[in-house]
């Protein structure tokens, strides 16, 4: 295995004072890790070195045909002043899942876990404090060979950047609103949806700006062919409680295979819990909410964690669910998932991984 050579920063940038302000990836750290690939050598020449700007050729393949992928996962700082991460592997092994999609090279998954945690290690000072709080962790590769012909590029750069967060939304875990989208659609199958691909969140602004305007924090999307079933919201995979089925969509290629969705999946089956993976209808929803069955419905995902959702808009109709406070099953499993994640409560499932 290749060792990571470490450049370390001669200047320290001053952390952030005032932890409650940090929102979102607005701050990064001192350091970022990088590694090249190319065709006769394969991924070589990783680093960790000085965070700073990226120089690319006007023709980086990347500007123009958009291949590029990325990753989000996170470190938290324990009670006992320990750093962990969360189910690392999962994200390497999903980067190679949408890299094969992309054309882009397969990393190795254990070789880029030991990267990224050296990485949190040498910024371990970064890492938060406090409740609701860490060091969110953005791997992405993309292609930089200079060319104007469309054909998969020779070569790439993986980089890693750090950046201390709070919560995703500005309501933080109070219910958020969201726009049912019924004219742009994000993925189809067969398409890139489940690869976490530059190009669909590109395909997903022009929605996201619409809906924000009037007050939504993101929008929920329906399949691309029927615009029936839902698929997933912005940045999370969705779930919905339907008296006493805990319903999500089912992973067919469109939708991004959530690592918060599938441990929410399976903390669910562990506390014996009724829950299904299967197509639900955005008719199915309305159904039981007019008949005051729906009642839950939240939002997974690295960034977002566990986030209720208070209303679900479709055309102007909306559905207000769980009188605007978070749900029990949301709180129970915000409170499950979060207590694992600071090593609160117990791992029974190995998905914490020791950094320091
Ligand atoms: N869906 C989309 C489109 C996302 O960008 C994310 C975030 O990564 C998720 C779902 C949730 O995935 P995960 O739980 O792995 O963070
Ligand atoms: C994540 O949850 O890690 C994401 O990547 C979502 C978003 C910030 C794109």
């Amino acid at each position: 295995m290749q060792s990571v050579k470490i450049q370390r920063s001669a200047s320290l940038k001053p952390k952030p004072q005032d932890e409650s302000k940090l929102g979102f990836g607005k701050v990064f750290t001192d350091h970022m890790f990088t590694m090249n690939y190319s065709g006769e050598k394969g991924w070589h020449d990783p680093q960790i070195v000085p965070y700073e700007s990226v120089s690319l050729d006007p023709a980086a393949s990347c500007l123009h045909y958009g291949q590029l992928i990325f990753e989000g996962m996170k470190a938290y700082r324990t009670k006992e002043n320990k750093i962990v991460m969360f189910r690392p592997e999962q994200n390497m092994m999903r980067l190679n899942t949408g890299g094969e999609r992309l054309c882009i090279p397969p990393i190795d998954v254990d070789f880029m876990v030991g990267a990224i945690a050296e990485l949190v290690r040498i910024e371990a000072d970064w890492v938060p404090y406090s409740e609701g709080t860490s060091l969110y962790i953005r791997p992405f590769i993309f292609s930089d060979e200079a060319f104007l012909g469309v054909h998969p590029s020779g070569t790439y750069r993986l980089l890693v950047i750090l950046s201390p967060v709070g919560s995703y939304y500005a309501e933080g875990l109070a219910p958020i609103r969201i726009h049912v989208e019924d004219v742009y659609v994000r993925a189809v199958k067969g398409g890139t949806g489940y690869a976490k691909a530059a190009g669909n969140y590109a395909a997903s602004l022009s929605s996201q700006v619409a809906a924000q305007k009037e007050g939504f924090a993101q929008v929920l999307w329906l399949d691309g062919v029927e615009r029936k079933y839902v698929e997933e919201v912005g940045a999370m995979n969705v779930f919905f409680v339907i008296e006493d089925e805990i319903v999500t969509p089912e992973l067919g290629g469109s939708i991004l295979a959530g690592i918060t969705r599938a441990s929410v999946i399976e903390l669910l089956k562990h506390w014996g819990m009724n829950v299904t993976e299967r197509r639900v209808s955005i008719g199915e929803l309305e159904d039981a909410y007019k008949a005051g069955e729906l009642k839950e419905a939240f939002g997974t995902g690295t960034a977002a964690v566990i986030s209720p959702i208070g209303e679900l808009n479709r055309g102007g109709n909306a559905m207000k669910l769980s009188d605007g406070k978070i749900g029990s099953i949301s709180q129970k499993l915000y409170d499950e998932l979060t207590g694992i994640q600071r090593c609160e409560k117990p791992d029974p499932f190995g998905w914490v991984y020791s950094v320091i």
